[in-house]
């Protein structure tokens, strides 16, 4: 993890389009009086998506202006969550790259020299035509899949090398891959196949059948048994 601190270089303001303005009124008005800090985090979003994927310093102090919130409590959140950029972002891709354990077990360190090659030798600085950055960030909680990067809202998994370029390429082509795992997995399902629960008659519903017969004669036989003890019962007196 790296420490985030705001650009050195920053706007010197920022306000809300009108759009966003109206967006951020409405959304404030959902919560609760007096917890009006509890939107902070989409506030934040909105800015950075309208300031071209980052997040300036004086777009946080509008925040806590609108938010009636002191400005250290807005930045703190800002500087805290890695979904937050405090640097200008490539115009294409901010590549995070996910290098918690897992992900390092599974080959985050050759992920991430692709993109020292592919984007620039340091992290949160643009590539040579600016469309790429890149950094490293903590578990992005698709460790099933690793290594893994995020892009945007999007996470890209079951990487290598070569898919890491190829994903770049699609990028830089303004035709991203779909996300999710590159090697055609379903969500987490075993990277060879399925290795247990193979049986079909699990799936075309006779075994659920099978059971349900089974449950039906056990009722009876209990039904039965029931019947007889009170007919005995009965006899006796
Ligand atoms: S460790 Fe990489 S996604 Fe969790």
């Amino acid at each position: 993890m790296s420490n985030r601190r705001f650009h050195p270089e920053q706007p010197a303001n920022f306000a809300f389009n009108a759009e966003n303005e109206a967006w951020a009124r409405a959304t404030i008005a959902k919560y609760p009086p007096g917890r009006q800090a509890s939107a902070v985090i989409p506030l934040l979003m909105r800015a950075q998506e309208q300031c071209n994927g980052w997040l300036p310093e004086p777009a946080c102090k509008l925040v806590a202006h609108m938010l009636g919130m002191a400005e250290i409590r807005v930045y703190e959140v800002a500087t805290f969550y890695t979904q937050f950029q405090l640097s200008p972002v490539g115009s294409k891709a901010h590549v995070q790259v996910c290098g918690t354990t897992p992900c390092m077990l599974r080959g985050a360190e050759a992920i991430r020299d692709v993109c020292k090659r592919r984007i620039h030798d340091e992290p949160f600085h643009l590539s040579a035509d600016g469309a790429f950055s890149w950094e490293e960030v903590e578990c992005a909680g698709t460790c099933a899949n690793a290594p893994m990067v995020q892009i945007a809202k999007d996470t890209y998994e079951d990487l290598t090398p070569e898919l890491m370029d190829r994903l770049l390429d699609g990028f830089a082509k303004g035709q991203p891959p779909k996300p999710g795992s590159q090697t055609g997995r379903t969500a987490s399902a075993p990277a060879g196949g399925t290795t247990t629960l193979k049986e079909a008659a699990l799936y075309d519903g006779s075994t659920v059948g099978g059971w349900r017969v089974k449950f039906d004669e056990r009722i009876a036989k209990a039904d039965a048994a029931a019947a007889a003890a009170a007919a005995a019962s009965a006899e006796k007196k």
